[in-house]
């Protein structure tokens, strides 16, 4: 029998499971992206990364000679830690009430342009402390951890003055040291216009891109930069600064583009170069090309679409055809979407968009990972990655997009940590 060199062995294999690894070369059946089965799997890691993978019976010594630890699966499957891509998870106060209205026909246009919709969010958290808002964003976070998130991106944008907007970051930020899962955080300064700024537009977008951006850079606060390109956000031309104000401040770029009505946000994302356009429901064909040209991911946002009962979708099929890659996320939030389950939401990508259960999961891994730039660190289980693991009691992965209820999460490993939840 083989030895193994007591210095290059693992810190933990997992034995006895099978893989779903969403790594690049693995072409499912019908051309399809795959995802990346091995079966009667074994996984090492040492210092939070994957150092090995493969199947079991390629292992190059017996399993205890390998690694230190040796964790038994029972036949459970592996796959990256989900990474949900769009999230306003740190907010204040809820919209229950416009809930109610928008069933008895009261428009999600118009209740914006009363003055309530964003800005009645706005109102609940300029009026929160910090630590308001960090316990309300844990207790919802809560449900992201149990269904296997381990990488979260969140925006603020309910705050539109700039200690708010900062104080909404800081929120966000301080969830990283109290749970286990990476934050991404995202400025999104552009999201409505105050009120106290109704009819001064261009003040309002001086404000974000001379002050709000560069505090934010220079505090560290923000990973990214959004705005809302819509009737009831900011134009094609306010959104163009916005963005260019991040580029400046050295700040990597998203949108919200195309969702209630076409202001060719997806090809404004594709010329400004940004991670990703998200939304997408009114994107046109050029807006498309335009995005698979620049490399631009469509955060597709499935839950805001369900919840305003919209009617037009996203064009799936041309992302399809020209090869965009397609995320999928779950836009958490008090208004369009007041959904904590990336489990609930890859079901909706399937059964309204019609996504595959494999498309649907790399949306929520590799894809996922795309659009917050983080790709060569995460997103796939690919030797030399973070080990950021979820096991699952499925007999096959894209049960994870079929039931709507059960919550088959059996284990979560976060940076090689084996105790992160559910042991
Ligand atoms: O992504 N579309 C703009 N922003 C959010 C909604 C925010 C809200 O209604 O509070 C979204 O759907
Ligand atoms: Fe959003």
């Amino acid at each position: 029998m083989k030895t193994v060199e007591e210095s290059s062995r693992w810190e933990v294999l997992w034995v006895n499971a099978h893989l779903a690894t969403f790594a690049p070369d693995s072409g499912g059946p019908e051309g399809g992206i795959g995802y990346g089965e091995i079966l009667q799997g074994a996984l090492g890691t040492k210092e939070g990364r994957i150092t090995w993978i493969g199947p079991q019976s390629d292992l190059p010594a017996e399993p205890e000679q390998c690694a230190q630890i040796v964790r038994d699966a029972e036949g459970s499957w592996i796959t990256p830690g989900l990474v949900d891509s769009h999230t306003h998870l740190v907010f204040a106060g809820d919209r229950s009430g416009e809930f109610e209205r928008r069933l008895r026909g009261v428009t999600y246009e118009e209740i914006a342009r009363e003055g309530g919709g964003i800005r009645s969010t706005v109102a609940a958290t300029r009026g929160a402390g910090e630590a308001e808002l960090v316990q309300g964003a844990s207790r919802r976070l809560a449900d992201f951890l149990n269904e296997g998130v381990t990488t979260i991106e969140v925006k603020s944008g309910y705050g539109l003055e700039v200690e708010t907007e900062l104080k909404m970051l800081r929120a966000a930020r301080r969830l990283e040291g109290l749970h286990p899962i990476q934050v991404r955080t995202t400025l999104l300064g552009a999201h409505a216009l105050p009120p106290e700024y109704d009819r001064r537009r261009e003040e309002y977008v001086r404000l974000v891109c001379e002050e709000m951006i560069p505090r934010a850079a220079e505090e560290g606060l923000a990973d990214a930069v959004d705005a809302f390109c819509e009737g009831i956000g900011f134009d094609r031309s306010e959104c163009e600064q916005v963005l260019r104000a991040a580029e400046l401040s050295g700040l990597p770029v998203k949108l919200h583009a195309d969702q209630l009505s076409d202001l060719s946000g997806a090809s404004l994302a594709a010329e400004m170069g940004c991670l990703s356009a998200d939304h997408l429901e009114y994107t046109s064909r050029q807006g498309a090309e335009a995005m698979a040209e620049a490399g631009t991911v469509a955060v597709l946002l499935p839950g805001a679409f369900y919840y305003l009962r919209e009617k037009r979708l996203p064009p799936i099929e041309l992302f399809r055809e020209h090869g965009v890659p397609m995320a999928v996320a779950t836009d958490c939030n008090p208004g369009s979407s007041p959904i904590t389950s990336v489990l609930f939401t890859l079901n909706l990508a399937c059964t309204l968009f019609r996504l595959t259960p494999e498309e649907a999961l790399t949306g929520v891994t590799r894809n996922g990972a795309l659009a917050l730039g983080l790709l060569e660190d995460r997103g796939t289980l690919e030797v030399g990655k973070r080990a950021d693991l979820a096991l699952w009691d499925v007999g096959h992965p894209r049960e994870l997009c079929y039931w709507i209820g059960p919550n088959p999460l059996r284990e979560v490993v976060w940076g090689g940590d084996t105790t992160s939840l559910r042991e």
